[in-house]
């Protein structure tokens, strides 16, 4: 059931096969005899998955498109439902799966959105999706024409979620491996885009972070950052003393002129913020599939623009940078 013979032929015909060959060992490693508790759980439901034929893919839609109602008969579709909830929390899509509507806590075709008119078009590029979740961007960059789409996520029922789609899917374009930037092997100067998107301010060090991104990327290679930003001048951050939005893990939000500073330090050019919004109760909710409090529960309920410890409430940037050209050997030398 956990299939990546198609991502190993095409790594391997892309010239990457010693990557390739440690991608498979440690993926099925990871899926099949990892140490969370939950493994069997979502082993069993990846095995049980009915059998249902898709009729249509369509991967360029807000919800993405997976078969048709009339695909499969009603009990057929609910026992599909019920094994779908065993993956919960879905947190980013949406997805409609034969008739199932899996309305996630995020609405991240609203991400997708603001990104999307300002990137290089992805047709024929090798993309990777850095914290990609259940794989949301993932397929909707596949629907864009991409060659190769590999994102990494180290929550593994992320990754079962990613697995249960692609059971339906059937795509030979978009992977998910359950990997943290920490734990890929060491990945290839490979990629032509590179999206990072809420992960910066997760990591203790965004530094380390954006030079990985820099050593991941091909010469003139783009990297999309999306990630929290407060308002204020260059050199201004915030950090905050405890939690953030009752998230534990938020180390840094920089200003946006802060985060091209840090870009222009690692060597990024081109640099471009090219888009800001602030996160809406209609992007972020609670829905059937995400039961766990939600962006409501996290800001003061007297005013919404702050968090509930009382910081500024979330703001999202989007930022567009290029790795440079591949420098000229000095023949002088
Ligand atoms: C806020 S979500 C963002 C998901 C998606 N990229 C989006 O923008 O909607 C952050 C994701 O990054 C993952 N993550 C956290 N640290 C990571 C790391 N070091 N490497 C890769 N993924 C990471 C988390 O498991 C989570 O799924």
């Amino acid at each position: 059931m956990i299939d990546y013979s198609s991502l190993i032929s095409k790594l391997t015909d892309l010239g990457f096969s010693d990557w390739a060959g440690l991608l498979d060992s440690l993926t099925t490693k990871t899926l099949n005899d990892g140490k969370h508790g939950n493994l069997p759980k979502w082993l069993a439901t990846l095995n049980s998955l009915p059998d249902i034929t898709a009729s249509s893919i369509d991967l360029n839609q807000s919800w993405i498109q997976i078969g048709a109602a009339s695909d499969c008969k009603p009990e057929i579709r609910q026992e599909l439902e019920n094994q779908l909830k065993t993956l919960w929390p879905w947190r980013k899509g949406p997805y409609n799966l034969f008739g199932i509507e899996i309305d996630t806590e995020w609405r991240s075709d609203f991400k997708w959105n603001r990104v999307k008119p300002h990137i290089t078009p992805l047709k024929n590029r090798i993309v990777m999706d850095v914290g990609c979740g259940s794989g949301y961007h993932c397929w909707r960059m596949e629907g864009e024409g991409a060659k190769l789409v590999i994102g990494i996520d180290p929550t593994l029922v992320y990754c079962f979620q990613y697995l249960s789609l692609q059971h339906y899917i059937k795509s030979t374009t978009t992977f998910v491996l359950p990997f943290s930037t920490d734990t890929l092997p060491a990945a290839p100067m490979a990629f032509d885009t590179v999206f990072s998107m809420g992960v910066l301010y997760h990591r203790r060090s965004p530094i380390d972070h954006l030079t990985q991104m820099w050593e991941w990327l091909n010469w003139e290679g783009e990297l999309v950052l999306e990630t929290l930003v407060i308002e204020g001048k260059e050199g201004q951050i915030l950090m905050p003393e405890n939690r953030y939005a009752k998230m534990r893990n938020v180390w840094f939000i920089p200003t946006p002129d802060t985060l091209e500073l840090w870009l222009r330090r690692c060597n990024f050019v081109n640099i471009r913020c090219v888009d800001i919004n602030q996160t809406s109760f209609e992007e972020q909710r609670v829905t059937d599939w995400m039961h766990f409090e939600s962006l409501a529960d996290f800001l003061d309920p007297e005013d919404s623009n702050k968090t509930i410890e009382g910081y500024p409430s979330p703001k999202r940037a989007v930022i567009i940078a290029n790795k440079p050209e591949k420098p000229k050997k000095n023949l002088d030398l």
